[in-house]
């Protein structure tokens, strides 16, 4: 496995092998990779020629200090893991090369961006459009994936692929989970072990949603208060949100249809979980 630092090499690199006639996967990620990431390198080997993994902490993405600053940073592990994985290229970018002194333009993300995480995280969405088109403007790949578990982390690259012509394919890759049900993150190494035993309920009382949706006269309302309260009752988590939307527009949806997600952020002491199923 090769180590990429520049920008530039990473272009050299990338236009040799497509001179070549050899396919990209790439797969961005902001490292201290588990089994999650690995179910998104495995997806890109197989269906590529070469794979891509790039690492870089993105500080334009965080609306909070302290969560940038806890984020945990494990490269000499995350080498190992990859290496482990069959990946080509690690792409580890330096924070001075992606944003110099005088760096400016930043990609608005607009409506699709609005809510859930992009109201209660402003600013974050804009960072992850602005990275992510600046990794793939280095990776240059045919096909780069992203875990459903940041639901509509999806749907905005989506778009700002769409909106701005980028000439790559977005491939969604589900959710790997603990033997618990608890969605595979790297915050869930900042849990306390009390935390982590109880964050496993996310999913539980996600699923029991799903089951109760199949009643025709739910709503959505009531699916909120349902999960709302049994994380109260059962645990010391804190909803932050939960939204019952639609899959392809992400707007909230009362009554609940089949074919929507329904997507929540859960505290557990100072971290945040998100998650989401579709029903
Ligand atoms: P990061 O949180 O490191 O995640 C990298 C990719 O792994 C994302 O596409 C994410 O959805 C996926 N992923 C994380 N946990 C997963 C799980 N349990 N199952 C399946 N996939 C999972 O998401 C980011 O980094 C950043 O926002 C990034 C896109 C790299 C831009 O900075």
């Amino acid at each position: 496995m090769q180590v990429i630092r520049s920008v530039s090499e990473m272009q050299r690199w990338s236009s040799a092998e497509q001179g070549a006639g050899r396919s990209i996967g790439f797969v961005p990620t902001m490292g201290a990779l588990h089994s999650g990431h690995g179910r998104l390198f495995s997806q890109s080997v197989t269906d590529n020629q070469r794979t891509v993994v790039s690492i870089f902490v993105n500080s334009l993405q965080f609306n909070n200090a302290s969560d940038l600053e806890a984020y945990p940073r494990q490269i000499e592990q995350d080498q190992v893991i990859a290496e482990r994985e069959n990946i080509d290229v690690l792409f580890v970018p330096q924070h001075e090369e992606m944003y110099p002194e005088g760096f400016s333009s930043i990609i608005s993300t607009g409506s699709i961006a609005e809510h859930m995480e992009g109201l209660h995280r402003p600013g974050h969405f804009d960072g992850v459009a602005t990275i992510v088109v600046k990794l793939l403007n280095a990776v240059q790949p045919r096909i780069a994936y992203f875990g459903q578990k940041d639901f509509q982390q999806v749907a905005v690259i989506r778009q700002v692929v769409r909106d701005l012509n980028i000439d790559c394919s977005i491939e969604s890759v589900p959710t790997v989970r603990n033997h618990l049900g608890l969605a595979l993150s790297s915050r869930n190494a900042r849990l306390s072990p009390e935390h982590l035993a109880e964050a496993s309920s996310i999913y539980i009382h996600l699923q029991e949603l799903v089951e109760l949706s199949r009643h025709t006269d739910t709503t959505s309302d009531s699916l909120k208060a349902t999960f709302v309260s049994r994380i109260q009752e059962s645990t010391s988590g804190v909803v932050e949100y939960i939204e019952v939307i639609d899959t392809k527009t992400l707007l909230s949806t009362s009554p609940v249809t089949a074919g929507c997600t329904i997507c929540v952020a859960v505290w557990f002491g100072d971290v945040r979980l998100i998650d989401n199923v579709s029903v």
